[in-house]
C-alpha cells in the first residue's frame, strides 16, 4: 500500500483520474490511498487567501508559506510515517523518469505539494521540501497534471496493481529501451500485414524479434537513451 498526500487548491481535477482504469483498480485493491488536501482550508481569512503580490515587485502571485506550511502540517497530522518526502511538483525540480517512479513506488508514503500562480515562496521550499520534481522543459500552469503524471507512474508500480501479463517490469524504459510494436487482429489492415514472426508460433523467435524491434526503435527514436545507458554502465 502506497499512500499519498496532494496539496492543492484545486482537488476537484484529480475526481475523474481517480475514477478510471488502472488507478481505480488500484484504489479498489487497497493498494492506494491518496488523501487530497485543499490548501485554501488551511486559509486565515473569509476570502481564503493562499497568495499574496511579490517582495520587489512584477506580476504573479506566489503561494504563502505560512499558509502552505499549516496545510503541511495538517497532512503530517495524517501520515502513518515520521518523516514522509515532501515533494515540490516545480519545473525546476529534477526531471522525473522511470527510476525516480521505481523509486516512489517501493516508498510507503509521500506528500506532494502542486504550485500554482507564480511559484511558492522561497522559504517553504528550504524549510520544508525535501525533493523537487518536474515532468519535463516546459512550464505548466500548475503541479496539478504533473501529479497526476506521478502518481499513474507510480501506481501502475505497485506490486499487485497489475497483473502478470501487464507487468510493468517490461515496460518500455524499464531496461532503457522503448517498446517493441505491438499487432492485434485484423491481420491485414489497409494493405499492411502483421509480420509473419508474429504468427509463427516460435515463441524464442518471437522474443528476439522484439528485441531487435525495441533496439532498433530505440536507436531511431531516442537515441540518448542508449548513450544514456552507456555513460551509466
Ligand atoms: Cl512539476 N510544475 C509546473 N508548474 N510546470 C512544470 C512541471 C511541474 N514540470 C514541468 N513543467
Amino acid at each position: 500500500m502506497v499512500a499519498i498526500h496532494v496539496l492543492t487548491i484545486f482537488p476537484g481535477i484529480f475526481e475523474s483520474f481517480f475514477k478510471y482504469g488502472i488507478i481505480r483498480r488500484a484504489f479498489e485493491k487497497g493498494l492506494l490511498r491518496v488523501n487530497l488536501i485543499n490548501i485554501r482550508d488551511s486559509a486565515e481569512d473569509r476570502h481564503g487567501t493562499v497568495d499574496d503580490t511579490q517582495y520587489g515587485g512584477g506580476a504573479g502571485m506566489i503561494m504563502k508559506p505560512d499558509i502552505l506550511t499549516k496545510s503541511l502540517n495538517y497532512a503530517f497530522g495524517k501520515c502513518d510515517s515520521k518523516h514522509p518526502k515532501v515533494i515540490l511538483l516545480t519545473p525546476q525540480g529534477k526531471k522525473f523518469d522511470q527510476l525516480q517512479a521505481n523509486k516512489l513506488s517501493i516508498s510507503d508514503e509521500f506528500i506532494l505539494v502542486c504550485g500554482r500562480y507564480k511559484g511558492v515562496d522561497e522559504r517553504f521550499r528550504e524549510l520544508c521540501v525535501t525533493d523537487e520534481l518536474s515532468i519535463g522543459d516546459y512550464v505548466l500552469s500548475g503541479g496539478e497534471s504533473a501529479a497526476m503524471v506521478v502518481i499513474d507512474a507510480v501506481t501502475r508500480l505497485i506490486p499487485g496493481v497489475l497483473n502478470d501479463f501487464e507487468s510493468g517490469l517490461e515496460d518500455s524504459f524499464q531496461d532503457n529501451y522503448l517498446d517493441c510494436p505491438w499487432y492485434t487482429k485484423p491481420k491485414v489492415f489497409e494493405g499492411i500485414q502483421v509480420p509473419d514472426v508474429l504468427l509463427s508460433g516460435d515463441h524464442k523467435k518471437i522474443r528476439k524479434w522484439r528485441c531487435q524491434k525495441s533496439y532498433e526503435r530505440t536507436v531511431k527514436c531516442r537515441p540518448d537513451l542508449i548513450k544514456m545507458q552507456n555513460y551509466e554502465k
